[in-house]
């Protein structure tokens, strides 16, 4: 599948869930006169399972993509790899997966029973990757077990496989364009952001900085009745060339850590 044919099937997908993501996405092509481009996109899967990021990598590489790096969260219980396309001007895509195991009794329960219905041969095309969930609906009251104890394993349960977030590219808008600035526009045109470890997560030393939206409430329905709950997210990065001049192309664990928190409930929007 092409890398052109697959953005656009995961975009429209993205968009149902992320409702803010066209106002901003037209609100920076408007302010900067210029095509958005995307840094990279994020999903969000379990580890150990028929869609777990080893068997979601074949489907990526039908796509054009190849394993760039790797990362650990022991707070979040998550592992992730990143992707490069050959075409370097395709953006990164971050998979990340949920260790289960290591969460408490009742969840891997809930979770174990959530895999027991994912068929093994799931993962084959890579238009799983805005499939959505592979498993009856969760009650109201798991949600809020999981989401006790893993926002993640919540923010997955109830949504299943879909970009989690598209990331704008900062370096691909006009020279002046920087992260303070894009928190600046945001803010004025009343978007609430993602303040877990400050707006701005990372610094010119990291060679990436980061904001992203705090993600609206969807209505999800859930095996007993429908809720509001955080969709998706939209993020923001500006890289800096290294030492040898060459854009940075990996992630900063310390801001994906708190980029994660975009989906909590517990923050004010
Ligand atoms: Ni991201």
């Amino acid at each position: 599948m092409q890398a052109t044919v697959f953005f656009k099937n995961l975009w429209d997908d993205y968009v149902k869930l992320a409702p803010q993501a066209e106002a901003i996405q037209h609100l920076f092509s408007t302010t900067y006169a210029c095509p958005i481009q995307n840094d990279h996109v994020a999903f969000r899967t379990f580890a150990r399972s028929p869609i777990s990021i080893e068997k979601l990598q074949p489907l990526l590489a039908m796509v054009g993509y190849q394993p760039y790096d790797e990362y650990h969260f022991a707070e979040k219980k998550l592992f992730a790899k990143s992707y490069a396309h050959t075409d370097p001007e395709q953006p990164l895509v971050f998979l990340s997966e949920l260790n289960w195991w290591d969460l408490h009794d009742d969840c891997q329960d809930i979770i174990g029973r959530i895999l027991q219905k994912i068929p093994d041969d799931t993962a084959q095309h890579p238009d799983i990757f805005w499939s959505g969930t592979h498993w009856p609906k969760i009650s109201w009251q798991d949600y809020l077990l999981l989401e006790s104890s893993s926002e993640y394993a919540a923010w997955l349960s109830a949504h299943g496989l879909h970009a989690n977030h598209f990331t704008v590219s900062i370096n691909a808008l006009p020279k002046l364009a920087n992260i303070t600035e894009i928190v600046k526009l945001l803010h004025d045109n009343n978007f609430a952001l993602n303040v877990a470890g400050g707006e701005i997560k990372g610094t010119k030393a990291d060679l990436l900085m980061q904001a992203s939206t705090l993600a609206p409430e969807i209505v999800v329905d859930f095996a007993d009745a429908s809720h509001p709950i955080p969709g998706c997210y939209y993020e923001f990065a500006e890289r800096l060339p290294d030492n040898q001049g060459n854009l940075f192309r990996g992630f900063v664990p310390a801001s994906a850590n708190k980029i994660f928190e975009s989906t909590d409930r517990n923050q004010k929007r």
